[in-house]
């Protein structure tokens, strides 16, 4: 479900496990009321996993920042933040974004294992943060297109 679609219950709900999450997400904890104007305004696509009105999951791709990608779960390694990352990646591609990228502190180890275990590959590493990027399939080279092009046959 969109965020933005999402009822106030749900809203709550998201800003509680957003700032619960502050450090992870390397942000300053944030108001209900702000975070309504805030998505108001947003150039995001903000999902959430919803089930039994309660919030699971979250992945937000900021396309302001040239397509970063944030998520966080309710409870971590039962494989709710795979589930987030494919949908962003599917919902990446419905939307021809090529590529998303992501920085992780670097002590960080369910998100590192997270992005390794579903193919982001780490760029780089610097002042505490690793860097990791994925290049979304359909915008992979196809391999059933010839490597070069021959002459057709006459
Ligand atoms: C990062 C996060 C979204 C990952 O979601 P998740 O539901 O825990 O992810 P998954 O269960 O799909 O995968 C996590 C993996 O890390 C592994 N893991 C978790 N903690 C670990 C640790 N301390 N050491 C080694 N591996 C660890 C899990 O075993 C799992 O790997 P596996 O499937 O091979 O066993 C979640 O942990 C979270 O919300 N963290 C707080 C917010 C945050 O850090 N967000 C990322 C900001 S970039």
């Amino acid at each position: 479900m969109n965020l933005k679609d999402a009822d106030s219950k749900i809203l709550a709900q998201y800003v509680d496990l957003r700032n619960e999450y502050h450090r992870e997400l390397s942000t300053q904890k944030v108001g209900f009321e702000e975070t309504v104007r805030w998505l108001d305004r947003a150039n995001v696509i903000a999902e959430v996993i919803v089930q039994n009105n309660e919030l699971l999951g979250v992945g937000i791709i900021y396309l302001d920042r040239n397509n970063e990608l944030t998520y966080f779960v309710k409870y971590p390694h039962r494989g709710i933040g795979t589930t987030v990352l494919r949908k962003m990646e599917g919902l990446a591609s419905a939307n021809r974004i090529e590529k998303l990228w992501a920085k992780v502190n670097s002590e960080n180890t369910a998100s590192i294992r997270c992005f390794i275990k579903n193919e982001w590959v780490q760029s780089k590493s610097e002042n505490g943060k690793v860097y990791f990027a994925k290049v979304l399939k359909s915008h992979l080279p196809s391999d059933s297109e010839p490597a070069t092009k021959g002459r057709a046959k006459q």
